[in-house]
């Protein structure tokens, strides 16, 4: 394969891990989703004509996002929470019906059309009609326990308003927050000096997140079902009546849900839709197209990543114009010089605008915009505003000669601007330059690595500025005296950052991985580097060729991580970290649900609502074994009904029986 697309193809798939890490793990997406859609889409076709390079390792073969478990335990989802496929397209919409109907060989199928809201993904499972764990959707295999969270939500009942619920039902929806509940929360923390939210998406997920269930419980979520995992005890056969059961059970339902027969209704719902967006009170992003019948759910299937019966619809972008005051280069921690469009600040969907990003120097030769320009900007997917087009010119004698060429040097360090291996950015590649040190002990500090609190922008300047930090490692090294010299450091302020210094030593070695800012080592790879070497000596006594070996680490990453540990400055400055005391050992990962291990289960009779080997499966999910036969060793017998001489034995020898019920009960208990 030409070297030039296996680069593409691993430059794409780190650069769709690092937005996936951005966007679900820490609120907080460089780019719109429109922007991330073309990455999945071009990755797409570069592995779809050049799958030897082991596409089941790609993004965009599992759902993204995972579990932080920074302060919630994990859980495995009883099935994987997927994601939808999308598209801005109505034509793409019409083929997608079209190709349903093929598939099924059938024009009569109904789809069922629901908004897309804009919220944040969770699984509630109820056990016999009382809620018994919240989780967020993680990695779509594991996600975070956020029960004590989701039982403040006010429309989440904690008792289904049904009789004779089902015994295991698992609901997954969207948690969102109200336009103007929104509103009143970005005041309150406006006020209080707190970072605003950019988007209700984000409140509603850094509101369900939260450490202390008394803040989530004042933040006003609410919560609306769209799909379902594991159901025992009930069974459904479209997605109307399953939406309309949960209604009963107590469930707030969407008013604009309807069922159609044809593209040509779907595409009218769709239309109405981009109209009826600004009057409703809460945020949708688009339309979901759903197949309603669940025997073609089945039929149709799944791929790892979203289910083949639905499809998303997105919204075109908001959009408004503004003036184009300058346009400049900045320099990222990698070295990365990109241009930065400074706008004459605009409100746009409730939020102020005064920078757009330019991804790189050819987009304002593509745009021919210039500084006093005005243009056309847009938030896709309601994230970080870019330049659509410029709409008037600002009158200029010769409009081509004031266009804004890449510099050649560094702004920051004047080094040589080169081109990068990828060849799809410039760098600067001077290890020394200002502005990418400054911008890694930003990285260092921030909140998914060594977070430090307090140790923000302006105090890097200055203490930048006064020369006090040349290496990373002297953040550890800084006395009372350097803080209490800068601006605004009193005695209190200082001690308080003195002591989430020290106390940001104690962090666990995947952080502290991540902190480093390894090239293409995100966090996802820190944690798989610190869970396979626990510390930081075993890093460094590696073989040549031994990080590739490890499962989710290509050869890129691989290659990065032996330069990196091999460099005599890096040497020195981990040195530097450990003379200061700063932890390199792996906590103990939380552990994951194995509440079975060492449990031996035998199974009796025939189960009400499940088969043998779903519940074999789900023993063995969970940590426990399966024997076929009755000893001293097994630990539970499952009796379902017409038991056979199974039961006889475990009477005599005095092993605990259990009901299937009873065995539902054990599932679901954390
Ligand atoms: S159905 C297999 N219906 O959109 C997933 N999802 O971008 C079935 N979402 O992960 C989901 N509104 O969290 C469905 N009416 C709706 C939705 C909806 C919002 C979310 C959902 C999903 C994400 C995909």
């Amino acid at each position: 394969m030409c070297r030039d697309i296996k680069n593409q193809i691993y430059f794409l798939r780190n650069e769709i891990l690092r937005h996936d890490d951005l966007y679900y793990d820490k609120n907080n997406p460089e780019i719109s989703d429109v922007e991330y859609d073309n990455l999945v889409k071009k990755l797409e076709i570069l592995e779809k004509s050049n799958f030897v390079l082991g596409p089941s390792t790609s993004p965009i073969k599992c759902v993204s996002g995972f579990a932080s478990s920074l302060y919630f335990k994990r859980v495995k989802h009883t099935s994987p929470m997927l994601s939808l496929d999308n598209t801005y397209s109505n034509n793409d919409i019409a083929k997608w019906c079209k190709n349903i109907i093929k598939k099924i060989n059938s024009s009569d199928v109904e789809f069922i059309v629901e908004p897309k809201i804009d919220g944040v993904s969770v699984s509630l499972v109820y056990i016999n009609g009382i809620i018994n764990i919240g989780a967020t959707r993680g990695d779509g295999e594991i996600g975070e326990d956020i029960t004590r969270n989701v039982m403040m939500i006010q429309n989440i009942p904690h008792k289904l308003q049904i009789c004779d619920p089902p015994s295991f039902f698992e609901l997954r929806g969207e948690v969102y927050i109200n336009k103007i509940d929104f509103e009143s929360l970005n005041k309150k923390l406006l006020s209080s000096g707190v970072q605003k939210f950019a988007n209700s998406r984000n409140a509603a997920s850094g509101s369900l997140r939260q450490k202390d269930s008394n803040i989530t419980a004042k933040r006003k979520l609410s919560f609306f079902v769209h799909s379902f995992g594991k159901i025992y005890g009930k069974q459904f056969q479209k997605q109307s009546e399953f939406l309309k059961y949960c209604k009963d059970c107590g469930f707030q339902q969407q008013n604009y849900i309807e069922v159609c027969h044809s593209f040509k209704e779907i595409e009218d719902f769709m239309n109405v839709m981009i109209n009826r967006r600004n009057m409703l009170t809460y945020d949708i992003d688009g339309i979901v197209v759903k197949v309603n019948n669940f025997q073609l759910h089945s039929e149709l299937g799944h791929t790892n990543r979203s289910p083949k019966w639905a499809i998303a619809f997105k919204f075109p972008a908001k959009q408004t114009t503004t003036i184009l005051n300058k346009i400049c280069a900045q320099v990222g921690r990698t070295g990365i010089v990109t241009p930065l469009a400074i706008l004459e600040p605009v409100t746009l969907a409730g939020v102020t605008i005064s920078r757009a990003t330019l991804h790189n120097f050819d987009e304002i030769r593509r745009l021919r915009i210039n500084e006093g320009d005005t243009v056309l900007i847009e938030r896709a997917g309601d994230v970080i505003p870019k330049i659509v087009k410029a709409i008037k010119k600002k009158k200029t004698s010769n409009t081509e000669s004031v266009l804004f060429k890449r510099p050649d040097m560094c702004p920051s360090c004047s080094s040589k601007i080169v081109k990068d291996e990828e060849r799809v950015a410039y760098r600067c590649i001077n290890p020394n330059c200002p502005a990418q040190f400054k911008r890694h002990l930003i990285h260092f500090v921030s909140r998914k690595a060594m977070d430090i609190k307090g140790f923000g922008e302006d105090v890097i300047d200055q203490l930048l500025n006064k020369n006090k930090i040349k290496i990373l490692s002297d953040i550890y090294y800084l006395s009372y005296n350097d803080f209490r010299c800068l601006n605004l450091f009193g005695v209190k302020k200082t001690v308080k950052l003195i002591e989430a210094i020290n106390v940001s030593k104690g962090r666990s070695l995947n952080r502290f991985l991540f902190a480093l800012g390894i090239r293409h080592i995100g966090e996802r790879t820190s944690e798989i580097i610190a869970k396979k070497y626990k510390n930081m000596n075993n890093i460094f006594n590696t073989c040549v060729g031994d990080f590739t070996k490890i499962n989710g680490i290509g050869s890129v990453l691989a290659l990065s991580l032996e330069k990196f540990f091999k460099n005599k400055e890096i040497i020195h400055l981990i040195n530097n970290f450990i003379k200061a005391g700063v932890n390199m050992v792996e906590f103990d990962s939380i552990k994951m649900n194995d509440k079975f291990d060492n449990k031996v289960f035998t199974l009796t009779g025939e189960l009400k609502n499940r088969t043998r080997d779903q519940a074999i499966k789900s023993i063995k999910e969970f940590g426990g074994k399966v024997t076929a036969s009755v000893s001293k060793k097994t630990s539970y017998v499952i009796a379902g009904i017409n038991t056979g001489s199974k039961l006889k034995k475990a009477r005599e020898l005095g092993i605990k029986v259990i009901s299937e019920i009873e065995f539902e009960e054990l599932l679901a208990k954390k």
